[in-house]
Formats: C-alpha cells, structure tokens, sequence
C-alpha cells in the first residue's frame, strides 16, 4: 500500500523514514514497544525525558482517566542518562532511529546531559523538554518565560552538533514567540505541545484525583489546541516544527502535516493501540497515494484555506 509514495521526511537535519514518531514518556526506551511493533515501521521515537541522575517520580495516583483525554503528573521518572546510554541504546536494533530527551532544574544540567547523549552515534537528536507541567522546578519554569528559554536553548546550543528540538509548553499566551526565541538561540526546531496543564477532584473524598493536585492533560481532548499553536508556530519560524497533540489516527496526523508540521509525535494513542505508529504511518501514505500526491512531504503545509 504505501510502496509508491515517497514516505520521507527530514526533521531538523534527521532522515526520517516516514513522518511518524512516537513521543516522549509513551513510549518507554523503546525496547518495551518491541513485541507490538517493528520499531522499524516508525520515523523513530523520542526517549522518556532523562535527567543526569535516576528519578523516582510522584507517588500515585499519578494517571487518571478524563473526558477525550488523560491526566498525568509522572514528574520525568527515569532511569538516568548512564543507564539509557549503557543499556537502553544497546538493546535497540541498528535502523532505528532515536531522539533523546533531556530534562533539568537548570540549564546546567540540561548542558551537561547534551553534552553526555551527544557522544553516543546512536542519537540522531535531542529533544528539549522545556515543557512538563507538573514538576516543582525545572521545565515549564523555563518554558513559560521567554528569557529562561532563550538561555537554556543557548546553553544547550553551545555544547552539541547534534539536531536539538526544543519542546515547548501550550501553557503560555504568545506560543509563536516563545517559538521564535528558541530559533533565535540556535534550536533546529520546535515540538509542540506538551500536555496542557490541568486538574480534576473526586467529589466523593472530595480530593483532587492526582496525589500531585495538578497534571497534564493529553490525548484528543486537546488536539485543536495543539493544531492552533503548531499553525501559529509553522508560520511564526523557518524552522521544522514537529506536532504533538492527540494524534490516534492518520486523519489527525494529516492535519498537523497540512497545518505545517514536518513530522509528528504519537503520545497517549500508543497506551490505546502500542501499534498506532505505525497503523498511523500506513494510513498517511495511504492518503497520499490516493490524493495523488507523490511524496508525503508535499502534504507539508498544503493546508488550502478561504479565499481572502
Ligand atoms: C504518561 C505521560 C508521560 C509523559 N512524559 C513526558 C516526558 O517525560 N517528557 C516529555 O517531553 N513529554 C512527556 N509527556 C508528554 C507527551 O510527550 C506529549 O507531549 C503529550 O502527551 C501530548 O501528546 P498526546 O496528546 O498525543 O499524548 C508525557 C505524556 C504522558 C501522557
């Protein structure tokens, strides 16, 4: 089915086999995805968010379910840059393409987890998570606040040759802006959005049902929030957006793709269906095909709107 058309994209300077990764925090290291899914059927996958040493997380509850959606507050438990780089890359076969995600308190350690990844041949890229909305410090700190961003993306900058995607949060009032600090300090694109930030109360115990009170909110619920932001962004830049939000199905991905992105991330669908990237990149091709386009990166901001 997808034989005739061009699947490829490149993201940021990585060759990409078709569009479709799968995003940080919802899809493990990678391996865990294995028995459901040749990883090789996918453009890649973005690692969970590392930090320099391993991180326990919130205590539970930390998910719950929400209308059209999830609620999480993880808070970026994982097992630390050594154990990725020592064990999790090893155990992943060759043709798979990984993109690393960094997670700090300060741009310090941030730089120095860069640093750590971009030594290993196996990263095609490194994905900034200036974004989770539930930890106390650290990541949206700096993604709210276009100076903190504007360094920590620097900082970054300075310390890898790698692909370096900055991952912004929906949680801000000017999200083309934050966009343009992070070209402006070298980033070679953009991911968005990170989940929305959120609450919701049991009226029964008359508690919040995360022990953290806030979360993320993710999935379809806010998917045309994430569909705004990556069209206000994919104009706002002359750099490769990536977009997240929602996606389940390759009708969904194909919006953010018309709306500008380049590539795009599937998060809370792979705990529906651990097989959607790549039921997900099938479908996209199958479009293509059928709308006669020969290459899937024509689709690419081919958006056709109103007359004026
Ligand atoms: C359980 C869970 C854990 C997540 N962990 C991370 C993380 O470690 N780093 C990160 O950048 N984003 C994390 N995210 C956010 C997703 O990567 C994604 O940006 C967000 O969920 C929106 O996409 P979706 O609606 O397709 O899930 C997490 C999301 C969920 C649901």
């Amino acid at each position: 089915m997808s034989g005739a058309v061009d699947e490829r994209v490149n993201l940021a300077g990585i060759e990409l086999r078709n569009p479709v990764l799968t995003a940080s925090g919802t899809f493990g290291y990678g391996s865990e995805f294995s028995p459901f899914m040749d990883l090789g059927a996918i453009g890649g996958f973005v690692a969970k968010s590392l930090t320099l040493q391993p991180r326990a997380g919130n205590p539970p509850p930390r998910i719950a379910e929400t209308p059209s959606g999830m609620l999480n507050a993880i808070s970026i438990e994982n097992i630390g840059v050594e154990a990725f780089l020592s064990e999790s890359l090893s155990a992943l076969p060759e043709n798979v393409v990984v993109i690393a995600s960094c997670f700090g308190t300060e741009p310090d350690n941030y730089a120095e987890l860069a640093a750590k990844l971009s030594e290993s041949p196996r990263i095609a890229g490194i994905e900034i998570n200036a974004s989770c909305p539930h930890v106390k410090s650290g990541g949206i700190e700096f993604g709210q606040d276009p100076r903190l961003l504007g360094e920590l993306i620097s900082r970054v900058r300075a310390v890898t040759a790698k692909p370096l995607l900055a991952k912004l949060s929906p949680n801000v009032t000017r999200i083309d802006e934050m966009a343009r600090v992070c070209e402006g300090a070298g980033a070679d694109g953009i991911s968005l959005i990170n989940a929305v930030q959120a609450m919701e109360v049991d009226v029964e115990t008359q508690q919040p049902v995360l022990s953290n009170i806030l979360g993320g909110l993710s999935g379809p619920a806010i998917r045309p929030i994430a569909l705004r932001m990556v069209w206000q962004v994919a104009q706002a830049v002359n750099i490769p957006v990536c977009g997240i939000g929602g996606i389940i199905t390759p009708e969904d991905a194909i919006k953010f793709l018309l709306c500008g992105a380049t590539a795009i991330q599937v998060g809370t669908a792979n705990y529906l269906n651990p097989a959607a990237g790549r039921e997900i990149a099938e479908g996209i091709a199958a479009y293509a095909t059928r709308k006669g386009f020969p290459r899937v990166a024509d689709l690419i901001g081919a958006l056709r709107l109103p007359e004026a």
